[in-house]
């Protein structure tokens, strides 16, 4: 793990479909602002749009919090995904492709961690999920 520090950061509470589209839209704009060029924006933002769905659909309400985060030798945008919903039984099983517990494209994990440099998922049934993305600048 590295030493990182946090510049900035931002919460958004999803309770609600449109919070959805208001975590992808404050996304773009932190990645943005970060310095992230449009194809980058469109993975990060792709990426938060899949896992703030998850929470809505899965959890029904959780949270996102946005930071720009620098470690000694990049700086780059931290997005935590976390409710408190009825977690994964089988983390492993989740993040193949194609897998999905409801009516899904079983996409969205699987997705998300290939467009991101770094993506972590803890989650424990019954007490909640919690994912992690990175995406670093190119130096
Ligand atoms: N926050 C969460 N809480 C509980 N279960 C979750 C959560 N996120 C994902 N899951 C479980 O993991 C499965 C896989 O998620 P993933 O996003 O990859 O696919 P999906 O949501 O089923 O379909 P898609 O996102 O492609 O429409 C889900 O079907 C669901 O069972
Ligand atoms: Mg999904």
């Amino acid at each position: 793990m590295h030493e990182e520090r946090y510049i900035n950061s931002e919460i958004i509470p999803i309770l609600e479909e449109r919070d959805v589209v208001i975590c992808r839209q404050a996304c773009r704009e932190w990645a943005r602002r970060i310095g992230f060029n449009l194809v980058d924006q469109t993975r990060i933002t792709t990426a938060a749009s899949e896992l703030a769905r998850n929470i809505h659909e899965y959890a029904g309400a959780g949270e996102v919090i946005i930071q720009e985060v620098e470690d000694e030798t990049r700086r780059g945008i931290k997005i935590t995904f976390q409710d408190q919903g009825p977690g994964l039984d089988d983390v492993e099983e989740a993040m193949k492709e194609g897998y999905t517990s409801h009516k899904g494209m079983g996409m969205g994990l699987p997705g998300s961690k290939k467009l991101m440099d770094e993506f972590y998922i803890q989650s424990e049934p019954e007490k909640g999920t919690s994912v992690t993305i990175y995406k670093w600048l190119p130096i």
